[in-house]
């Protein structure tokens, strides 16, 4: 019972994906939680108080002034009698409230008068998450310290359209709260992951090398999420400048051969995350004494052989993980590019991202990536790389529950 003991405030908003927090409510009293319901007069449109009761076995909160709700717990200890407020759907006009400070209703009112940590799962049309009035709110309250899970992409419970807007599924709010409750279990406690991050150094000689400009971010954040979330992590790195990840068994390695031994080493496991940019190319024979200038020869001829394809090696091994996920850094077709590489390599998701030099993910800060499953593909909003590890990690303990 991962959520034993567990209090948790649902603020249930009105949107369609209202009915997702029925299973919701389920899902986390199964896992041990108490879960008690708010819900605004918009929620209560699309799913009955009796429907919400129901489920959670115990009283819905609705009113702000009803003398019941206030002789029974009132509003300022429903704010603080729990350990996690989760917002599930959160509209847009609740999380406008929620980032102006409104108090106009028990919903906005617990959420400005409480101390706890608050998991907001946004759900709403695609245009209306677009609107720079929605993304200035969610900047704000992640400033504030509210964490988010979601939205994901895909058709709209109205229908006729698609985009980013879906409500995450109650498995991966679940996993988000599993990540976010300190000493709850974790959800990835007792998996082992293999994480590769960073490029490889494929040598030319003693003093020189091929390499890329790979900086090791991505594959680190999600080493990090991952170890979070209670994983046995072991991270095989290329070459970085980055200090070790919080928690994470760090094994170095310079050349692609050397990473997939590593890797083949720490088998078996549950996870494999395969970020690293490793060289398709190594020098066939590297000189093993500096290649010398000799005037009037011109530049030596590089002859090149390839390198081994860890994520393909790991995809298709007799011990291969549960869950596989490789990486695409494309600069072109990265929807077909990624589709042909979920097949060719045996992963179970592609993270496939753009990396023209414009976009500035290449060793940046941020990232913005499609996933792409034999399901189909979910865009995801231009993030920091450690949100785009959280919001992976917490993908992984959804598909491995
Ligand atoms: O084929 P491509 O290099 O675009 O594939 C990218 C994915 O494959 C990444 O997940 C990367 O870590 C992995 N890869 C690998 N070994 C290679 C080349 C790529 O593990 N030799």
């Amino acid at each position: 019972m991962p959520l034993a003991g567990k209090r948790i405030l649902l603020v249930i908003s009105g949107g369609i994906a209202a009915y997702k927090s029925l299973d919701l409510i389920r899902r986390l009293r199964e896992r041990g939680a108490e879960v008690r319901p708010v819900m605004t007069a918009g929620a209560r449109e699309f799913v009955t108080p009796l429907a919400v009761g129901a489920l959670s076995a115990g009283h819905v909160y609705t009113d702000l002034f009803s003398r019941e709700d206030e002789q029974d717990v009132g509003h300022i200890r429903l704010a603080r009698d729990c350990d996690l407020i989760v917002v599930a759907p959160a509209t847009a006009d609740l999380m406008a409230k929620m980032a102006n400070g409104h108090a106009d209703d028990l919903a906005s009112t617990v959420l400005l008068a409480t101390d706890r940590p608050v998991l907001v799962a946004p759900a709403m049309n695609p245009k209306m998450w677009a609107h720079p009035a929605t993304r200035r709110n969610v900047e704000t309250l992640r400033k504030d310290g509210l964490s988010f899970v979601g939205p994901n992409a895909g058709e709209m419970a109205e229908g006729g359209e698609a985009g980013l807007g879906r409500m995450a599924e109650p498995l991966e709010i679940v996993a988000a709260v599993e990540g976010l409750l300190d000493g709850g279990a974790k959800p990835l406690a007792g998996r082992t992951a293999i994480v590769t991050s960073g490029p490889t150094h494929e040598p030319i000689d003693p003093v020189r090398y091929i390499a890329n400009r790979s900086s090791g971010r991505q594959g680190h954040a999600i080493a990090a999420a991952l170890a979070r979330l209670g994983a046995d992590v072991t991270l095989v790195s290329g070459p970085v400048t980055l200090p070790d990840p919080k928690g994470v068994d760090v094994i170095r390695v310079e050349r692609a051969e050397e990473m997939l031994q590593a890797v083949l080493g720490a088998l078996p496991a549950d996870i494999a995350v395969m970020v690293a940019a490793v060289a398709d190319w190594r020098v066939a024979t590297a000189n093993t004494e500096k290649i010398k200038k000799k005037p009037g020869e011109g530049p030596p001829p590089l002859l090149l052989a390839e390198n081994p394809d860890i994520l393909k090696t790991i995809g298709h091994h007799a011990q291969r993980p549960k869950v596989v996920v490789g990486f695409a850094a494309e600069t072109q077709d990265v929807e077909t590019n990624g589709r042909v590489k979920l097949q060719k390599k045996g992963a179970d998701v592609i993270v496939a991202n753009d990396v023209s030099p414009e976009t500035g993910i290449m060793g940046g800060t941020h990232n913005s990536v499609k996933l792409i499953t034999a399901a189909g593909i979910e865009q995801w909003p231009d993030l920091s790389k450690d949100a785009v590890a959280d919001r992976l990690a917490a993908w992984i303990a959804a598909r491995l529950t």
